[in-house]
């Protein structure tokens, strides 16, 4: 099976394309790093020729709300014309665990992006993850403040790529139904950076807030983003990630 991956050089995307040459089906990669752009169309029809599948890991800016919005407006609408025009049989495109219930900045984009996704007429399947493992990195650079990290409460059943990426394979051969991955257990985000954090050897202060002016703070701290009961949980479990993880 010939399989596209938007994003494919992500966090999540590398994975996928790997987990589909190892179960023997052929990966299309696309990302602006080989010619192909989401966003304005560019590079997207050849791309597809003969493609069955295209998985939806790309993303675009993570800190403003607009610009994230009309990522995923343009990606989406592009994704399904020119997989329509390629005889795409199914899109998978992967969300967030939790996310009808959040209302603002990059959260309230991919509510838009399920939406728009499922507005195609190229039959769309939504694997929702939770927070990847090697999100908090990411997390806790920006957070950063010289020698202090501050970072919101909240509660992630954090996974590794690695096993998004599996699942997200299954979804698109039909291997399993699945609506939602999550890690084997719940994890504090702090606790969790504070691990990392003493891994790498790094003195930072961690420090906890409350965002009062994020209307979805409580969802954050009460488990919003926790994964329900028919979600796959699959490790490692976020110690045994950092044990073997190559960190900056
Ligand atoms: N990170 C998490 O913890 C997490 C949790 C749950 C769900 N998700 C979802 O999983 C998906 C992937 O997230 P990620 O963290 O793996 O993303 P990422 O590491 O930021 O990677 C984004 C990918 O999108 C590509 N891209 C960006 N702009 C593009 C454009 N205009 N045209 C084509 N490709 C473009 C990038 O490659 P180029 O720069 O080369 O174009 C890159 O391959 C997103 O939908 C995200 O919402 C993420």
């Amino acid at each position: 099976m010939k399989i596209a991956v938007a994003g494919a050089t992500g966090r999540v995307g590398r994975h996928i394309v790997e987990a589909i040459a190892e179960r023997g089906h052929e990966a299309v990669a696309m990302s602006r790093a080989s010619g192909v752009d989401v966003v304005t169309g560019k590079g997207l029809d050849e791309a597809l020729s003969g493609v069955a599948c295209i998985i939806d890991a790309a993303s675009g800016p993570l800190t403003e709300q607009q610009a994230a919005t009309e990522f995923f407006t343009a990606s989406s609408r592009n994704l399904q014309a020119a997989g329509e025009k390629a005889g795409v049989r199914r899109i998978v495109a992967i969300s967030i665990i939790g996310i009808d219930a959040f209302t603002a900045g990059y959260m309230a984009a991919k509510v838009v992006h399920e939406r728009a996704m499922r507005a195609g007429r190229v039959p769309v399947r939504i694997l929702r993850a939770a927070q990847f493992h090697e999100f908090v990195d990411q997390l806790m650079a920006w957070a950063r403040q010289g020698d202090v990290i501050y970072l919101p409460k909240m509660q992630t059943q954090l996974v590794a790529a690695r096993a998004v990426a599996e699942a997200v394979v299954d979804v698109a051969t039909d291997t399993a139904t699945i609506s939602e991955i999550a890690g084997p257990q719940p994890e504090d985000l702090v606790d969790a950076a504070k691990r990392l954090a003493a891994r790498r050897g790094d003195h930072a202060r961690i420090e906890v807030v409350s965002n009062a002016a994020d209307p979805d703070h409580a969802l954050y701290e009460s488990g919003g983003l926790m994964p329900g009961p028919t979600a796959r949980l699959a490790g490692p479990t976020f110690d045994a990630w950092l044990a073997t993880a190559s960190l900056r």
